[in-house]
């Protein structure tokens, strides 16, 4: 029954808007209105001729207020692409308001009361219809159809393909997912042509310096400048400038506009990022991301203006997906309780005098973050010093709130903190104080306070700390690694309290010889060798025990310790879902040790290779992680790894058969320096690209080649180089892939059970076979980025035909 009503209300609400669709060329003629009802009242919007977008009464939270705007009138997720705003706010409108279309003054939204709260102020002409255009734009015409208002001329947040800012054109955020009031960042076609995003310094218009710019002004070029920023029908955003030059705003491909719906918006937190859709989708989809800018954002403001990404006070994280997040430091609370961006403020009044007062020194704790800094906020430089001495210098000193030390150099900052960043490479720590009573600032400390008391509040401390300790560490391992290696810090802190600063300094933990040597039970349970070493079963005393996997490096590190280190905080700085997590090292003498995490299903090679097939699905989903994983050591690393050696027995499985790449980062680590001869090519015979037998620059394409390789194992379950195989020209599965593909003869190599005959395109083995085909080119120009590859494989981009994967007609074997 609940299901029954459920399944009703779901299905009408895909219906109410398409039910009204066979109705609508687009035009509204003037003395049309909208009241704002409920929602899914059909007279309270007007479609465009597609029913892909809506113009009308946007029901906020309960229904009592609502906003005029146009959304997506096909997809269940709600997604608003412009709002009435005047003086950039939001037009709220109460249950019951009106908007009509007038010839005079174009679109005029009043209150049930009849007090005007909008209205379009469209230039001299006098209004014959209005057009709800399939491209998101709502247009007021003179009966010449010459446009007097439109909302692509009108900027919120959001900017459609076919819309075009000039000069001074902007975009600005809004507060939060949800309320639409304006926000505090904002991204302005500026008039020299740069196309700068800014936070803004409320309540004044006064954008900051920006965090993010094309760059697109007269430079050294006259004409170089920007003129227009387009975003074309095709889904392209670029700047274009006065000679006819274009300048992306992001990398990336772009998705087809006939099979997506896309859209570019400057999101609360600052984020500019592209959105695409599949439209005619029926199964579970959400906006997807395109691209996102900055990088980085909570590092990318600048160090010697504004107020940060976060606010005053405030403490800005960038989260796995790249969003920023904020915190108020313990002690310190939001300065508008609705608004995480808007920056926080003391709970306690810090100063000379009100210190004074009290007339006791032991006014405050001090707290130790990891890693944060508030770059322009200093007064003072204290170098060289100790953290000790910092700490107590911080301490004494009436006028400092924080201080930072790092290598040899303390800083003592001032409230109120600006900038405040979780920064990974700092390697630092920020002592804060944070007054211990701020009830009784006006009078001295109690004479006998009694003993329980004190207790008690010296153990509320305790806790206090412990807690930023806690959080930290939970923090930080959010950051890097995965939930398997959070399990790992978690206990591993609460046995020594000291190896925790260890981790967090690093994220890694450092073992010493001899306890892995307890661990793996004198290396005794071998899991398997690679070029890199033998890896061994362990099993790290904690809690009930974690289990790992430990691998002894054979190669000749150059460099020593120091490119170990460097090579280490990369490879600890990895975290993807698709990616083996490091949970720590060994680096004593010459024993040189990598730990990590243990997984139970063992790897792609011989689950792919076992005597019972896996299934379609399981094989598709483990190259669509492999995939991932790939992209984000090539493009979403802070520093690009190359991995050398894609092959199935580098690739683990998890619990979930989730496929999850091993021993990334190492071959740069034990093959500095070397060059390219025959001697140094890195990888399996069989999965190599043909750059490392040539005079060609090795690029991530190498690993595009071997994933190529593995995606057609993948599809046959069976081994690149098969030399047992009867027949020769089986020999070499590429090869003989292509000449198959060639012939039009996949079907006949390909195993076609029912399952596979059952799949929906997106799945289809010939589309994968094409995809692989595009891998292995012997061009790496031809081959395509992960990211294509990714974007292929999920069926966003089209695959087009391959062309031979050899340039010439012998191919080496
Ligand atoms: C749209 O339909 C209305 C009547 O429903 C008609 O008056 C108007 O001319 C049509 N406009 C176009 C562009 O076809
Ligand atoms: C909204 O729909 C109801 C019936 O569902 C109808 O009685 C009412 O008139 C509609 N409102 C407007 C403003 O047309
Ligand atoms: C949008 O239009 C309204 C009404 O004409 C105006 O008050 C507002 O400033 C405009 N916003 C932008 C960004 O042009
Ligand atoms: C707006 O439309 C409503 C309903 O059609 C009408 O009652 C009202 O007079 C109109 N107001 C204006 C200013 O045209
Ligand atoms: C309306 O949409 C069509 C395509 O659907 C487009 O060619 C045209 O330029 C749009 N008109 C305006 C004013 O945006
Ligand atoms: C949106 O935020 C502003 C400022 O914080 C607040 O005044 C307003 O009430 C909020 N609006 C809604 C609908 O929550
Ligand atoms: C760019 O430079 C040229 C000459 O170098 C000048 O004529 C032009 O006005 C400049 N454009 C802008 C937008 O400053
Ligand atoms: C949009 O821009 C891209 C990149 O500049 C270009 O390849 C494409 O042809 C453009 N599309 C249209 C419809 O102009
Ligand atoms: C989406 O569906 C409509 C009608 O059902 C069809 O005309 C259109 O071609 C489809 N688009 C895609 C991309 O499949
Ligand atoms: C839809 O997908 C999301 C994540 O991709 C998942 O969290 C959610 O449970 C899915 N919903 C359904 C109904 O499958
Ligand atoms: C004192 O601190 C508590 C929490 O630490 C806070 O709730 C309270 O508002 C503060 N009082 C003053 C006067 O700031
Ligand atoms: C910082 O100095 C204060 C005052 O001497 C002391 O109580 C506190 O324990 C020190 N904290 C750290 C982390 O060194």
């Amino acid at each position: 029954m609940a299901f029954t009503i459920r399944l009703l209300l779901f299905s009408s609400m895909f219906l109410l808007p398409v039910s009204v669709l066979a109705q609508t060329n687009g035009s509204i003629a003037v003395g049309a209105s909208l009241t704002a009802t409920a929602e899914g009242n059909s007279s309270s919007s007007w479609l465009s001729p597609s029913g892909d977008f809506a113009f009308g009464f946007w029901p906020l939270g309960n229904n009592d207020l609502f906003l005029l705007s146009i959304w997506y009138a096909k997809i269940p997720d709600r997604t608003v692409v412009w709002y009435a705003n005047g003086d950039n706010e939001a037009a709220v409108a109460p249950k019951g308001s009106t908007v009509n279309l007038t010839a005079n003054s174009g679109l005029v939204l009043k209150s049930p009361q009849g007090e005007e709260l909008w209205k379009s102020e469209t230039s001299v002409g006098v209004v014959a219809n209005g057009v709800m255009n399939d491209t998101g734009n709502f247009v007021l015409q003179d009966s010449n159809s010459k446009s007097l208002w439109e909302t692509f001329n009108n900027h919120t947040d959001t900017m459609l393909p076919g819309q075009t800012f000039e000069r001074s054109g902007k975009l600005l955020s809004r507060q939060s997912e949800t309320n639409y009031s304006k926000g505090r960042f904002q991204l302005l076609f500026q008039e020299d042509g740069n196309l700068v995003i800014s936070t803004i310094n409320l309540p004044t218009q006064f954008p900051n310096e920006p965090y993010y710019a094309t760059h697109t002004t007269n430079g050294t070029v006259a004409g170089s400048e920007g003129k227009e920023l387009v975003f074309n029908v095709s889904g392209y955003l670029y700047v274009l400038s006065e000679n006819g030059g274009k300048s992306n705003v992001a990398v990336g491909d772009a998705v087809s506009a006939r099979d997506n719906y896309i859209r570019a918006t400057l999101n609360f937190d600052g984020i500019f990022a592209q959105y695409y859709y599949p439209k005619n989708s029926t199964g579970n989809v959400s906006w997807n991301l395109l691209w996102s800018e900055p990088d980085d954002i909570c590092r990318s403001q600048p160090e010697t203006s504004g107020v940060g990404i976060c606010g005053y006070n405030s403490i800005c994280t960038l989260k796995e997906d790249k969003r920023p997040t904020c915190e108020c430091p313990t002690g310190f609370s939001l300065l508008d309780p609705n608004y995480p961006y808007g920056g926080c403020k003391p709970d306690f009044i810090q100063g000379c005098e009100e210190d004074e007062l009290s007339g006791t020194k032991d006014l405050y704790d001090v707290e130790v973050l990891t890693n944060v800094d508030w770059p322009i906020s200093d007064y003072i430089e204290l170098k060289p010093f100790t953290a000790e001495k910092c700490n107590e210098s911080c301490f004494q000193d009436c006028l400092c709130a924080v201080a930072t030390f790092s290598s040899e150099t303390c800083l003592k900052k001032k409230l109120p903190l600006s900038n405040g960043r979780v920064d990974m490479s700092l390697n630092s720590k920020a002592f804060i104080k944070v007054r211990k009573d701020n009830s009784t600032l006006q009078f001295p400390p109690m004479p006998n306070p009694d003993d329980k008391k004190t207790k008690k509040k010296s153990s509320n401390t305790l806790i206090r700390v412990e807690s930023i300790i806690l959080a930290a560490s939970i923090f930080v391992s959010f950051m890097f690694c995965a939930a398997a290696c959070l399990g790992f810090f978690f206990v591993f802190r609460k046995k020594h309290v000291r190896s925790v600063e260890n981790i967090l300094d690093s994220n890694l933990h450092s073992f010493s010889y001899q306890e892995l040597q307890e661990a793996t039970n004198g290396f005794t349970e071998e899991l398997g060798r690679g070029a890199f070493g033998v890896v061994y079963k362990g099993t790290i005393q904690i809690g009930s025990g974690v289990q790992v996997a430990v691998k002894k490096l054979n190669g000749v590190i150059q460099d020593g310790e120091k490119e170990f280190k460097t090579e280490l905080r990369v490879i600890g700085k990895t975290h993807h879902k698709n990616l083996v997590c490091l949970v720590g090292y060994c680096d004593e003498g010459q024993h040189r040790l990598l730990v990590y995490e243990f997984l139970s299903k063992g790897t792609l090679a011989s689950f792919l290779f076992a005597d019972t097939k896996p299934s379609w699905t399981q094989r598709i989903e483990i190259a669509c992680g492999v995939a991932k994983g790939l992209l984000y050591l090539h493009e979403e690393c802070s520093t690009q790894v190359i991995h050398c050696d894609i092959k199935p027995q580098n690739i683990l499985l998890d619990d979930y058969y989730t496929a999850r790449i091993s021993d990334f980062g190492l071959a740069k680590l034990l093959m500095i320096n070397q060059s390219k001869t025959h001697t140094a090519i890195r990888g399996t015979k069989g999965y190599v690209a043909p750059e490392w037998f040539s005079n060609m620059p090795i690029t991530a394409k190498v690993d595009v080649y071997s994933f190529g390789v593995v995606l057609l194992e993948i599809i046959y379950c069976r081994r690149s180089v098969d030399a047992d195989n009867s027949r020769e020209e089986r020999a070499i599965l590429t090869d003989w892939v292509y000449d198959c593909y060639r012939g039009g003869m996949l079907d006949a190599v390909l195993v076609l059970d029912n399952e596979v005959q059952a799949l929906d395109d997106r799945m289809k083995p010939e589309k994968l076979v094409m995809i692989g085909i595009w891998c292995i080119q012997d061009d790496p120009s031809l081959r395509p980025t992960m990211r294509k590859v990714v974007q292929m494989l999920e069926g966003v981009v089209e695959v087009h035909v391959p062309p031979c994967p050899s340039s010439h007609t012998t191919r080496t074997g």
